[in-house]
């Protein structure tokens, strides 16, 4: 199934033709035709032009442009507009603008500024959507909806008085009474304790400290403001055009908003992703972050909605990407299961915050590289159109949980250097680097889905409940590999502490306790010892103990007992795997293994560089069976695979590195950007790329 009525890969980008004459129209679509797009989209900061006043409506030059656009065989991804109020709206309804923390609004004159909670705001952009899908619904160009964008792109909360009132709305919802929520935000400490729910007020800059629970109750809060916005235009745009698939671009792994619950009200998922050219690691994030927009629907096909041809506009410094560096890193979009490539933008603006950003037509129009390389990769996306709908799936699983992650990086923890992003990287790194691919799953996947994974890493589990450590019991006892990273199982959904010491309601299955976190200074390290190689722990360790855990942690599901498991004479002891060696530790515990039921719990107690991480990972990798991708790759080589429904591969080979890499393959294939056969092997280029379709083996097909 493709992602749009659109036949193959998509290809394409954000147009924004208000910002041009309509003689450039008829140039860009003559130019669009020859780069081979396929899919433009537009609308995405049109408002003040469709709607120039309250009262009045433009939408002649849109009509004649989405004509234009069909005629020259370009479907439209159209965008609903609202993600700039226009100046009069703003000047009619001054609350429609954001508030900050410590109260200052923010002016007109950048974009996203409005306030989600404001009533005038929600009610402006939902007409807008309805009149925008009343009149396309029919158009033969329309094939998505483009919601909004990029929710959450510079303001990501506002602390005004719609959004307190609203944010009270929520709290009441959530806690039912007043004295619920006392119990749950902890308020006897400091005096916070409130009499009604009229008393509370958002979390806005104060003295000192603010109520944590009140904190992580307020990130749920404004992910869930921004989402009940979003559901309101596409509930409108599956009211009005049922059948157009709806969708709204992502930012990545971004923590303001909880993608797993905004995926459910996706069609499909899709992402804007600017890898940083002068990062010579950025392509091992984009892989991560890539690999997240494939698991939020389950391994279903996504679409890179947004990327740079070259540099962007808003870094500090803002490097081009090298020749073959465009076309590299947009097959490696589709290696990780996208099903198209678009960019920001079309053609490159002159006026306004981003005239120095890259586009597909440059300012020097055809002549130089950009547009050659924007033809090019045209052609061999059409070259790889049969991929679509082909699907790649993880060997590992990795959990993420945005409650977990807004919960862990509050104040006044043991150390703020505990950031999720800087704990999930070096274990995803490790694996990127033995060429496993990895699925993201969700805190709630229960242990059947869990289950097709033979190795299930969570890097930091903070916050967790009881019902999730249940099922990561089932998914070991099942036969389930698990590794579970530092500073996990502390806290429950209230950000209270669980009783009898961390990891709380992981300690039976993993089999050890924490007696006391054991931070590390900023630029020192802790010795471990992993069989007689050295290894170094930065920023976190513990003292732990190994304890004697039960068959089970609670037996509330019924799980049978183990005396008949093959571990039986000494079964629930977690054994030490690797010690600390230097500092207050020294000789203790440091990464535990434990078996149970049919699998093993790995309990990881401390935070080591992807090097180590790798080192340590090694072990589970091979007690799980799980390997690479194609064994014995090259180093910088990347490869993935996506599958079709009849048993075709297509193994995608990726050279990130600036020398020619030799691949050996296990079965022969051939090259669809070249259309040669290879047998046993290739030779990619510096940056150079094969996508090799691979036939069904009898048993397969
Ligand atoms: C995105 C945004 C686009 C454009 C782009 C520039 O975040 O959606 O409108 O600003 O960045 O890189
Ligand atoms: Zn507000």
């Amino acid at each position: 199934m493709n992602l749009t009525r659109v036949p193959g890969l998509l290809y394409g980008g954000d147009w924004n033709p208000e910002q041009w004459s309509e003689e450039v129209w008829a140039e860009d679509v003559k130019l669009m035709a020859e780069a081979g797009v396929n899919l433009v989209t537009v609308g995405v900061f049109s408002w003040a032009r469709l709607q120039p006043d309250a009262h009045s409506w433009d939408f002649g030059w849109l009509d004649r442009l989405l004509d234009l656009v069909h005629a020259h065989g370009i479907a439209v991804d159209l965008a609903t507009a609202t993600a700039s109020p226009p100046a009069w709206l703003v000047r009619d309804h001054p609350e429609v603008l954001p508030v900050t923390a410590d109260g200052v609004r923010l002016e007109f004159g950048s974009r996203q500024h409005y306030c989600p909670s404001s009533p005038a705001y929600r009610t402006a952009a939902v007409r807008l959507a309805r009149m925008l899908a009343e009149r396309y619904r029919d158009h033969p160009a329309l094939a998505v909806w483009h919601v909004h964008n990029e929710y959450g792109d510079h303001v990501q909360e506002c602390f005004c008085p719609a959004s307190a009132a609203d944010f009270r709305r929520w709290l009441r919802e959530r806690h039912g009474t007043v004295e619920e929520l006392n119990r749950s935000w902890g308020t006897a400490f400091w005096s916070q304790r409130y009499n009604s729910f009229d008393q509370i007020e958002p979390p806005r800059t104060a003295p000192g400290p603010v109520n944590p629970t009140q904190v992580l109750d307020w990130r749920r809060f404004c992910s869930d403001a921004l989402l009940a916005l979003h559901r309101a235009e596409k509930a409108v745009l599956d009211e009005v055009s049922p059948g157009v698939p709806v969708t709204t671009n992502f930012m990545s792994m971004f923590k303001a908003l909880d993608y797993w619950e905004w995926s459910r009200h996706e069609d499909f998922v899709s992402d804007d992703a600017y890898p940083d050219p002068a990062d010579p690691r950025a392509h091992v994030n984009a892989a991560m972050n890539y690999d997240l927009m494939r698991s939020l629907k389950g391994g279903r096909p996504w679409l890179l909605m947004e990327q740079a041809p070259s540099a962007v506009s808003w870094r500090p410094v803002n490097v081009p990407k090298r020749p073959g560096l465009y076309r590299l890193w947009s097959l490696q979009a589709l290696a990780r299961g996208a099903d198209g490539v678009l960019h920001f933008q079309w053609r490159a603006s002159v006026a306004g915050a981003e005239k120095f950003h890259s586009a597909m037509l440059p300012h020097r129009g055809t002549a130089g590289r950009g547009w050659r390389e924007t033809v090019a990769i045209g052609s061999e996306l059409r070259r790889l159109g049969e991929v679509a709908g082909s699907r790649t799936r993880g060997r590992a699983a990795v959990l993420l949980d945005w409650d977990s992650w807004w919960a862990l990086e509050l104040d006044d923890h043991p150390s703020a250097r505990m950031r999720w992003l800087d704990l999930l990287r070096p274990w995803y790194a490790a694996l990127y680097e033995r060429g496993v691919t990895v699925d993201f799953v969700p805190p709630t996947a229960d242990p059947a889905d869990l289950a097709g994974y033979p190795l299930l890493l969570a890097p930091n589990l903070y916050l967790l409940d009881a019902a999730t450590a249940e099922r990561l019991d089932a998914y070991v006892r099942g036969g389930g590999h698990l590794v579970c990273g530092p500073f996990s199982g502390i806290a429950d959904r209230h950000d209270h502490l669980h009783p009898g010491g961390h990891p709380g309601p992981l300690r039976e299955l993993l089999g050890v306790v924490v007696d006391e976190p054991w931070p590390i200074p900023d630029g020192e390290t802790t010795g471990l010892d992993l069989d007689g190689t050295g290894l170094s722990a930065v920023r976190w360790s513990e003292w732990i103990e190994t304890i004697v855990g039960r068959a089970s942690v609670s037996g509330a599901n019924g799980a049978e007992p183990y005396a008949a498991e093959p571990y039986a004479a000494e079964p629930y002891e977690a054994e030490t795997i690797v010690r600390y060696t230097t500092g207050s530790l020294a000789g203790r515990p440091a990464v535990t293994r434990r078996r149970h039921g049919r699998g093993t719990a790995w309990y990881l107690s401390c935070h080591l560089d992807a090097a180590d991480t790798g080192r340590v990972l090694d072990l589970p990798l091979a007690e799980a069976g799980v390997g690479a991708e194609l064994p014995g790759l090259p180093e910088g080589v990347e490869a993935t695979r996506r599958r079709a429904a009849d048993g075709t591969e297509y193994l995608f080979l990726l050279n990130h590195g600036s020398a020619a890499r030799h691949v050996a393959l296990d079965r022969p294939g051939t090259d669809l950007l070249t259309g040669t056969a290879a047998a046993d092997g290739l030779t990619l280029a510096p940056l150079g790329a094969a996508v090799l379709r691979i036939p069904p083996t009898e048993e397969r097909a």
